[in-house]
């Protein structure tokens, strides 16, 4: 298919007719990527279940991993669930529009294709003013995942969407690199206490201030699969380069020893070699194709760059990347689960 292409930087009178030109194929059961805050979506009308097959086509994603909804107001969100849990209600006020999924009890209008089967909906409101224009011009509730080939890191520039969706989705709305670079915060607020599924930018200690007392699936550092899955995304590979990736663990002076030692290791051999490693250990290594994630005390610009950096050793045609381990802390948790996941918990 021919992808309907528009470029937008910023909302004005001139790029709302190219917004209400890609709205209108969501209103006619049609596929549009968008930008968010997060990374960018692949979006179609949640209430359509045609439409949503569309997204699963597209991607490549197993029919049972459910899709994020997402709406432009909190008006919005009463029709999409049986009931908001006043727990819930108190992170919309407080970070709405903002990189958090709450999952509730789903209402019946929403179709069975988009919750993968499961009796709850994830919601959330992004944070970017091209998809809230989007929302509520398309006029529909709009289920989206991250606009990627399933297994792929998630896409944080418009050229990332193109390599991977051009030619698969009716529409793309391409614009800024997303601002955070990885994907929302997603929390289970049907269960007592809440669980975070998914770390995100809204970390625990934030979630914590405003809820008491909050878990955290294993899953989320671990490579376990808890006995009842609550969120199918858990058992599938995530955010693959397409090189083997693998965390190199231990102290500072022993992660650097260890990827040297690798590093002469292959020295000679026909194989790409590259180090995922930071501003201040950059200079560490003496051979392979040597990538800074930013700066170790930066975890947001590190967290900004993970895929993009994933993707550049893919371009770059590197077939092994050594990546240093990073600190567990509040702030590190979500690039930590995103390295993880991606290197198929390989460590050394
Ligand atoms: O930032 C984001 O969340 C991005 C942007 C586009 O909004 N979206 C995104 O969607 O990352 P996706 O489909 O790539 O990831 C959604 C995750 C999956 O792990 C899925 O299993 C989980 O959320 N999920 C969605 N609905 C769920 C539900 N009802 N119960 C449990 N987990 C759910
Ligand atoms: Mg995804």
């Amino acid at each position: 298919m021919k992808t309907k292409i528009i470029n937008i930087e910023v909302l004005d009178e001139s790029t709302l007719a190219d917004l209400e030109a890609v709205a209108s194929l969501i209103r006619s059961g049609g596929t549009v990527v968008f930008p968010t805050e997060t990374v960018y979506g692949l979006g179609a009308d949640a209430l359509n279940p045609q439409a949503i097959k569309k997204i699963f086509a597209a991607k490549g994603r197993p029919d049972d991993n459910p899709l994020i909804v997402h709406v432009a107001s909190l008006d919005d969100v009463k029709p999409l669930v049986a009931n908001i849990p006043e727990q819930a209600k108190k992170l919309m006020q407080v970070f709405w529009p903002g990189p958090l999924t709450i999952i509730m009890e789903k209402a019946a209008s929403i179709p069975t294709e988009v919750t993968g089967g499961l009796n709850t909906v994830g919601v959330r409101l992004p944070d970017h003013p091209i998809a809230q224009a989007f929302i509520k011009m398309a006029g529909c509730p709009i289920a989206a995942p991250s606009a990627n080939r399933s297994g792929r890191p998630s896409p944080t520039q418009g050229k990332h969407v193109l390599e991977d969706l051009d030619g698969r989705v009716d529409g793309m709305i391409l614009s800024a690199d997303t601002e955070l670079g990885l994907e929302s915060t997603v929390i289970d607020m049907t269960v007592e206490p809440p669980v975070v599924l998914r770390p995100g930018d809204i970390t625990l200690a934030e979630l914590r201030e405003i809820l008491g007392e909050v878990a955290v699936s294993a899953n989320v550092t671990e490579n376990v699969v808890p006995e009842k899955i609550s969120s199918p995304g858990m058992k599938y590979t995530h955010y693959s380069p397409k090189g083997e990736l693998v965390v190199v663990k231990g102290s500072p002076e022993e992660i650097r020893d260890k990827i040297n030692r690798a590093l002469s290791h292959h020295k000679g051999k026909a194989m790409t070699i590259g180090v995922l490693a930071s501003d201040e250990t950059m200079g560490f290594y003496r051979e392979g194709l040597i990538i800074s994630l930013g700066s170790r005390n930066d975890p947001k610009e590190m967290a900004k760059n993970l895929f993009s950096r994933l993707r550049t050793f893919d371009e770059l045609g590197v077939e092994k990347i050594f990546a240093e381990d990073i600190p567990l802390n509040n702030e590190t948790l979500a690039l930590i689960n995103r390295l993880y996941k991606a290197a198929g918990y390989a460590f050394i």
